[in-house]
């Protein structure tokens, strides 16, 4: 993968750069700008090295969000034309140097991957610069065909992805995971994996509740997957850790911390408990890299304390510090706590898919 600082001159060239806009939006405005801040550096370059460009980007699941408001957003940062149609053309460039395309999915050429399609949309340019780091783990048109079309770049964003998330797949020793969040199929490959090279892997969130039952616990109407995912050998591995408490709540309300044996048939699992973050504390204080994929409980519904307990935690500690997942990341921007890690992944379902794989199908076209 060659980045985007290797190539020799970029004056004057038309560069097609697939970004990922693909950021919360409410009331037509940009809620969060993390990714989109992340691509600067990008763009920055490729203007002072001369380019021209034009920026690719979807938005939402399908074609149905605008980037409007992230053209919007970018047009107070820079002078941009945005484009209503996802597949002009032609494209005139006047002063305005930088135009952002309408949201790519809206041409269903790209989700399926269409070889036409590419062919229209590389025309429009003379070089191709991937800085969509957190999309790369689709197979779609303008990540993996452009590519066989294009002399094709990483952008910068990509590099610093590739360089910090490898540190994971040859970890620092004492290696600690914190696991969270929910959506246990996603994460129960990276479970397999880094429970042989991590020294200590903390399962924490809605993932916990799917342990404590199989582990003979009740868990009474707490969020679980209600799938078999095998997991007597891991429980029996000491290097994966259970909580030692945890926050319950109960359909009427309320909140209470217990232990684990303590749970009742009506209570709800929302967090990890106090007794739990002291323990982490001691994981922390040991561990030379510790990575965090996931928030601790329901943060969003106001059971947080497990949650701003690690990110404390983590914000004091001297190790290499990894963040990935787009909950934890919406946090940490959130409270301006981003430089306070030694990386913050910009992907939440590319981040998991590089880290199982190694790399992902958008990176491997680059090569
Ligand atoms: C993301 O938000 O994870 C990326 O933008 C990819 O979006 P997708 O899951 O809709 O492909």
């Amino acid at each position: 993968m060659k980045s985007i600082t290797s190539i020799k001159s970029l004056q004057n060239k038309i560069v097609l750069l697939r970004a990922d806009f693909n950021v919360p939006i409410e009331n037509g405005k940009v809620r969060d700008a993390f990714r989109i801040e992340k691509t600067l550096p990008t763009i920055d370059y490729l203007v002072k090295k001369g380019a021209r460009i034009i920026i690719v980007s979807h938005a939402g699941e399908d074609g149905s969000v605008s980037l409007q408001p992230v053209a919007t957003w970018l047009s107070k940062k820079m002078k941009v034309r945005f484009i209503t149609d996802p597949l002009p053309n032609a494209i005139e460039f006047n002063t305005t140097k930088i135009v952002l395309l309408e949201n790519i999915r809206q041409n269903s050429g790209e989700m399926n991957n269409d070889r036409t399609f590419a062919k229209k949309l590389a025309r429009l340019a003379d070089v191709y610069v991937n800085d969509a780091f957190s999309v790369s783990h689709r197979k779609h048109a303008s990540l993996v065909l452009i590519p066989k079309l294009l002399p094709s770049y990483a952008g910068l964003q990509v590099m610093e992805e590739v360089k910090h998330l490898s540190l994971i797949l040859k970890p620092k020793h004492p290696f600690l995971f914190i696991l969270g969040g929910a959506k246990f199929d996603t994460k129960m490959p990276l479970i397999d994996k880094f429970i042989q090279s991590a020294d200590h892997m903390l399962i924490t969130g809605a993932l916990m509740n799917n342990f404590f039952k199989d582990a003979g616990f009740e868990i009474g109407k707490s969020l679980y997957e209600p799938k078999d995912f095998h997991l007597q050998k891991l429980l029996k591995t000491p290097k994966l850790l259970l909580p030692v408490d945890v926050v319950v709540t109960q359909k009427d309300g309320g909140k209470q911390t217990k232990s684990i044996a303590e749970i009742t048939s009506k209570d709800i699992i929302v967090d990890i408990g106090s007794r739990t973050v002291q323990e982490v504390a001691l994981l922390i204080a040991k561990a030379k890299l510790v990575v965090w994929n996931g928030p601790t409980g329901l943060y969003e519904k106001g059971f947080d304390r497990g949650t701003r307990g690690v990110l404390e935690l983590l914000v004091k500690s001297k190790a290499t510090t990894i963040i990935g997942g787009g909950d934890t990341v919406a946090l940490v921007h959130k409270l301006h706590l981003e430089k306070k890690f030694t990386f913050v992944s910009t992907g939440g379902g590319a981040t998991l898919a590089f880290l199982t794989k190694g790399t992902l199908p958008g990176l491997k076209a680059l090569e």
